[in-house]
């Protein structure tokens, strides 16, 4: 089937609130050598694509304008180096930018298969809280089974990815919320525990959880002020990693504390990292994740889909914070 040259996306020219996200028509992206191009099913909505709406997140040099980390749908052009056998296949796949359009390039290594367990529109709700949640809590937090741990924002697309996963691999999950119905929510998902932190002191929380003993890593993407009570929960020999700094980029860290308690502080940002290690982090993740997916038992959850051309829409719910787990657009392809 002949491609088209122009095709409908949302690719805001100045930041601002929801109302910026309008369709616009752009011309049809080109695979590289190595990648592949997508007939885009459904692209998954992250608060990043907020933060760059805002201009606070702008996509780095070489990304496409056009926000969405995330796309499921039909290979329908391959690269010069990458195998025709592509060519029609399902995949998921995590992008560093153009999700919010008919067509989308794919480095390919970044392409995971969507199996007859998954939606398109499930599928496309993984790729970026999968690869941000595994790589940070159970690589750089080395999260393992028999571990408990603490998760901030145990609704967010991030939190219920964090909450599946560590039901998965047999690591018990505290997390926290900003009210009763969300706590319950996560509960429902399966955190062992949920606390309401506009109700609940977390750190003091956290203690009698855990028996006084603390969890062996907290993933945290609040910053400021919580980085120091954080590290109050976490047990001898914790891992502290930072995804995200929503409460602020500064800290006061109580050296002492780390050195006697030999606590670890870590960190990083998905987006910005290079194919290769991307691509490293794929395979890992079709090696030893994706026997769930195919079996049914790893899922995003979904909260709400939205028309590719309803992206204000989208984004003014993500805005609103109501949502429970992913926000996904879909353009009916
Ligand atoms: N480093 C990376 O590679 C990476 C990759 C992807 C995402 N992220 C970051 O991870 C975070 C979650 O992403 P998402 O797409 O899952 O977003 P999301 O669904 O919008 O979730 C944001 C969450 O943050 C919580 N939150 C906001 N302000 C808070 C505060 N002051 N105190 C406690 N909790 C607060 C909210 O919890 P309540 O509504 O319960 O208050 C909400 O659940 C974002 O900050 C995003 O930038 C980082």
């Amino acid at each position: 089937m002949a491609l088209p040259d122009m095709m409908t996306a949302i690719d805001p020219v100045d930041a601002g609130g929801p109302e910026v996200m309008v369709p616009v028509q752009r011309p049809v992206p080109v695979p590289g050598r190595d990648e592949v191009l997508i007939r885009v099913a459904a692209a998954g909505v992250n608060r990043p694509d907020v933060m760059q709406r805002e201009g606070k997140y702008p996509p780095p040099p070489g990304a496409p304008s056009i926000p969405g980390l995330e796309i499921s749908g039909t290979v329908v052009a391959t690269g010069a180096d990458t195998g025709v056998e592509m060519m029609g296949q399902q995949v998921c796949a995590l992008i560093a930018g153009g999700g919010y359009a008919e067509y989308a390039v794919a480095p390919v290594g970044q392409c995971l298969p969507v199996p007859p367990a998954l939606s398109l529109e499930e599928a496309a709700a993984m790729p970026e809280t999968l690869f941000t949640v595994w790589t940070n809590l159970f690589e750089r937090a080395y999260a393992s089974d028999g571990d408990t741990v603490l998760v901030h924002g145990g609704t967010s697309g991030i939190g219920t990815m964090a909450i599946t996963l560590a039901g998965l691999f047999g690591v018990r999950i505290i997390v926290t919320c900003g009210s009763d119905e969300k706590c319950a929510a996560a509960r429902a998902h399966g955190a062992h525990h949920a606390i309401n932190y506009k109700s609940r002191d977390f750190v003091e929380a956290v203690k009698e959880i855990t028996g006084g003993k603390g969890v062996a890593a907290v993933l945290d993407m609040v910053g400021g002020d919580y980085v120091a009570r954080n590290l109050k929960c976490l047990a001898e020999d914790g891992r502290h990693v930072s995804i995200a700094v929503q409460r602020g980029a500064k800290a006061e860290i109580p050296v002492f504390t780390i050195m006697q308690r030999r606590l670890i502080l870590t960190g990083s940002t998905l987006r910005a990292r290079d194919t290769e290690f991307k691509t490293l982090v794929a395979d890992e993740l079709h090696r030893i994740v994706w026997p769930h997916v195919e079996a049914g038992r790893l899922k995003p959850l979904i909260d709400k889909t939205f028309p590719l051309e309803r992206a204000a829409d989208a984004h003014a719910r993500m805005d609103a914070g109501e949502h429970v787990g992913k926000i996904v657009l879909v353009t009916g392809q």
